[in-house]
């Protein structure tokens, strides 16, 4: 078994990841700090797989302890880094968090991945690189715009530092960069899924939280867009499907078959939803009445985005599966677990 290091392992896409890696056939090895993360997750990874993976409860800019993972884990095939802050509001409060923990911790992995020869990454970038585009759907060509909030920008300044280092004399780094749409849903097993940590920012969480009576109503963040309802428009991808574009991408890697030292990849469904189809969407799929209310718009909201997810089909043969109705059944379905 080809051995993958996961940071953010234990994170809500990462969990994901390390699930779907194990069933295609790899070793999982995650890095985490639990920083937004529980130790519970490790649990449900185990309980679907039947097995535990190692994981080593280090903070991936510190480099002494992230040397010591790869020291204690010989032959790494390759690495996929998760681990980031994701928070938007968070990162306009916190801007130097948010570059010391993002723009440091690959930082760190760039300078101790050639010391042990791993040469292949899978980095998590995000479409809010993309910024408000003047055109959609959004290509992998489509110039970046300046980011709305720091966690954008750490993404952006990401993505150059890997082109940068790339770029090196003799360096023998090869990545996929992976923009994500919108992530939602849970594993099909309810034992894995988001968890937010107090009062959720994303729609889904918020959706849920709400029809489970955790939360009293959900405030739709303004209805005078220029869009078919007036509400953003976003790119809905089922967790599940996001995990599974990470597992060609190594693929890719591992078989040499990347064209570029570094590609990028849109990853999405390719469909555009409102904010008032997600909740009519998840009405009807779980059966469940949502109390919602009109209120003003979010400030550094993108009114609409949307992947022209081609690219990822024709060089990666990767399509998404899971309709939107299916990926809101199983955060519902992951919600019910919780209230438990
Ligand atoms: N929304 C509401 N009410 C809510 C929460 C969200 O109406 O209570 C709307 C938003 O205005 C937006 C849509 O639902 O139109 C989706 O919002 P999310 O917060 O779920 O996600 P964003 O599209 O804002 O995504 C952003 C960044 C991503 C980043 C993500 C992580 O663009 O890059 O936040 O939190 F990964």
């Amino acid at each position: 078994m080809k051995k993958i290091l996961v940071t953010g392992g234990a994170g809500y896409i990462g969990s994901h990841a390390v699930v779907e890696l194990y069933q295609a056939g790899y070793q999982p090895v995650i890095v985490d700090n639990f920083s937004n993360s529980e130790e519970s997750v490790l649990a449900g990874i185990e309980s679907i797989l039947g097995v535990a993976v190692p994981t080593y409860r280090v903070d991936c800019a510190d480099e002494a302890a992230l040397r010591g993972v790869f020291e204690a884990e010989p032959n790494i095939a390759g690495v996929i880094h998760f681990a980031a802050f994701k928070a938007v509001g968070e990162s306009v409060q916190k801007p130097l968090a948010y570059f010391q923990n993002n723009v440091g911790s690959l930082l760190t992995l760039l300078a101790v991945m050639p010391e042990f020869g791993v040469e292949n990454l899978v980095f998590s970038s995000s479409c809010t690189v993309y910024g408000i585009p003047d055109a959609l759907p959004v290509t992998e060509a489509t110039p970046t715009k300046p980011a709305s909030s720091p966690y954008g920008r750490t993404k952006q300044m990401c993505e150059e530092i890997i082109h940068d280092v790339s770029g090196a004399p003799d360096n023998k780094l090869r990545t996929i960069l992976l923009r994500y749409f919108n992530p939602i849903g849970a594993h099909d097993s309810a034992k894995i899924g988001e968890l937010p940590l107090g009062v959720p920012n994303n729609l889904v969480p918020f959706i849920t939280q709400t029809a489970a009576g955790i939360r009293e109503k959900l405030t739709i963040f303004g209805n005078d867009y220029d869009t078919p309802d007036g509400t953003n428009i976003r790119d809905y991808i089922h967790v599940v499907d996001l995990a599974k574009a990470h597992i060609v991408a190594v693929q890719r890697l591992l078989d040499h078959k990347a064209d570029e030292t570094v590609e990028t990849f849109n990853v999405g469904t390719g469909n555009g939803n409102t904010v008032l189809d997600v909740v009519q969407t998840f009405e009807k799929a779980s059966g469940q009445k949502l109390n919602y209310v009109i209120g003003p718009r979010r400030p550094g909201d993108v009114p609409a985005i949307y992947a022209d997810a081609t690219k990822a089909e024709q060089v990666l043969g990767f399509k998404t599966e899971t309709s939107l109705a299916d990926s809101l059944a199983s955060a519902w379905k992951w919600q019910q677990t919780l209230k438990k």
